[in-house]
């Protein structure tokens, strides 16, 4: 699937939900922002971006794990095995399935290349819920708030914090590297 029709998939699934497509719309341009860093490996990154929460869709919601319900639309759809996996494993995608116990459906898609992985991450955390720039930290703090601490989601992104911080540090310093920070 091209960037067009990817972001046209995107919005038109995420139509009732304008936040998430205003978020969505930022971590593309993330994503684009990462050009200069990814090489051939940018227009792949793009394309994930922009899908890459589709998975709260309501023609999407299967497990209730938007990552792997994302992904598996999007394998539906027919979209390339590589851009399903990045939405599959973006964020704190593995640390929501072993505490939901869908390891096993997370793991019917193959685990992204380290560097896409923490690029995705990294477009993620640095967009705001409401498609605003944020710095990681606030983002994660604000996730931790949004669900309370005995939700599912507050407890996946506690456990991952040190580890997708870490993502995001990794990638600043390949901006930093490539004079794009
Ligand atoms: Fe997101």
């Amino acid at each position: 699937m091209d960037l067009r029709t990817a972001h046209r998939t995107a919005e038109s699934l995420l139509a009732d939900l304008p936040s998430r497509w205003a978020h969505s719309r930022r971590v593309l341009e993330q994503a684009q922002r990462l050009a200069p860093v990814l090489g051939a490996d940018a227009e792949v990154l793009a394309v994930a971006a922009v899908l890459h929460d589709v998975g709260y869709a309501s023609t999407a919601v299967d497990t209730g794990q938007h990552m792997i319900d994302g992904a598996r639309h999007l394998s539906r759809l027919g979209v390339d095995p590589e851009v399903c996996s990045l939405v599959a494993f973006h964020s704190s995608s593995e640390w929501e399935a072993a505490e939901l116990g869908l390891s096993a459906e997370l793991a019917a898609f193959r685990r992204p290349s380290s560097e896409l992985l923490d690029a995705i991450t990294y477009c993620d955390l640095t967009s705001g819920p409401g498609g605003a720039a944020v710095d990681p930290v606030s983002r994660l703090d604000e996730v931790l708030q949004r669900y309370g601490p005995d939700h599912v989601v507050h407890r996946a992104v506690f456990a991952a914090r040190p580890a997708l911080l870490g993502m995001v540090e990794r990638v600043e310093k390949r901006l930093t590297g490539c004079g794009q920070s």
